[in-house]
């Protein structure tokens, strides 16, 4: 059996799990792990240094991989799509800006454009400026993100959309997730937080350990350690971590941390050096609950998409017939 969709069709995969472009985490490796395993991995360019991407595509080898690139930091250095373009990509996603100049050369190259949006107003913008697929992120997710949640947006995104096929993100990271999206009319997932403790993700390993420990009570969307880390994030988006040291020092002192920045900033680089987790920033979603353990990307996939077929194949439990 398999979960056939608009999506595994028109990317040509076996399984409708996308892992999401996260940026210094999603390397090569994982990617090539996460398309092995019948889903599309996706290299997350970040804060688009070019050395970083080239060398994670030279990684995936010859496994097929997309590269994700946040668009408003794109636009700073926008070469590094062409550069990217020219290693022949599986495809091109985008999120955290509009399209805008940047649909056309992956159209000239005839790749799938991926845009992930956060409201429906942007979906229906991404899909007039030439997205193949909709990404639709809830509030849940980690990382950037805004301020809707995925059990609303998703079917009102695939409502505003039409034909085009629409991907549910946003605290998804089991079976139940999976089933649960394709009932919503997504023609898949994208799944960030429930790859963060794979093996081949290449995050600190203290940062995979309190992913495995932590509960999604215990996460907040901030600015804190977009100030910390020096990056200017536009409005309206901001960063869903666990809650920690930091976080829990600074979030309602922003004043007080512009005084003291530069102290800080040294101290931070030195703990996320040194992978300490009361301090560094471990962006990760609200499904944290549901990730139990270290261990391989494919039996992340596999597991999940086992669960979502069997669910669907029963149907839910309190379901009677012959009434
Ligand atoms: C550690 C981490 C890093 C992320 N980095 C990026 C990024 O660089 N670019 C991006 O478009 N999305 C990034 N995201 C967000 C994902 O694209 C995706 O929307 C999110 O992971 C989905 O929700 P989930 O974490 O509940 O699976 C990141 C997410 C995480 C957890």
């Amino acid at each position: 059996m398999a979960i056939e969709t608009e999506l595994t069709k028109k990317l040509g995969i076996s399984a409708p799990v996308l892992l999401a472009p996260m940026g210094m985490v999603s390397g090569g490796r994982l990617a090539a792990a996460v398309t092995s395993a019948g889903g599309l991995g996706m290299i997350g360019g970040g804060y688009c240094d070019s050395d970083w991407v080239r060398k994670e595509i030279k990684e995936a080898g010859n496994i097929q991989v997309g590269v994700g690139f946040i668009t408003w930091a794109l636009e700073r250095n926008p070469g590094l799509l062409d550069i990217v373009i020219a290693q022949r990509p599986k495809a091109i996603f985008l999120s955290f800006g509009q399209l805008g100049r940047f649909v056309a050369p992956v159209k000239q190259a005839d790749l799938p454009l991926i845009a992930q949006i956060q409201s429906v107003e942007q979906a229906r913008i991404a899909v007039e400026e030439g997205a193949d697929i909709i990404v639709a992120q809830g509030t849940e997710a980690g990382g950037h993100g805004s301020a809707r949640s995925t059990l609303p947006l998703v079917p009102a995104v695939v409502d505003a959309v039409g034909n085009v096929p629409v991907v549910a993100a946003g605290g998804i990271a089991d079976g139940r997730g999976l089933a649960a999206a394709l009932m919503l009319g997504a023609s898949g997932v994208l799944c960030g937080t429930a790859f963060l403790a794979a093996d081949e993700a290449l995050a600190h390993p203290n940062v995979k350990g309190a992913v495995v420990s932590a509960s999604g009570d215990r996460t907040s969307r901030g600015k804190v350690f977009d100030t910390i880390r020096g990056y200017d994030w536009p409005s309206p988006w901001n960063i869903r971590t666990l809650v920690n040291d930091f976080s829990r020092r600074w979030e309602s002192d922003s004043e007080g941390l512009q005084r003291d920045l530069e102290q800080q900033k040294a101290n931070y680089a030195a703990a996320r050096d040194a992978g300490d987790v009361s301090v560094t920033a471990v962006i990760a979603g609200e499904a944290v609950d549901l990730i139990h353990a270290q261990q391989p990307a494919a039996d992340i996939l596999n597991a999940m998409v086992a669960q979502a077929e069997d669910l669907l194949l029963r149907g839910p439990a309190f379901l009677t017939s012959g009434r």
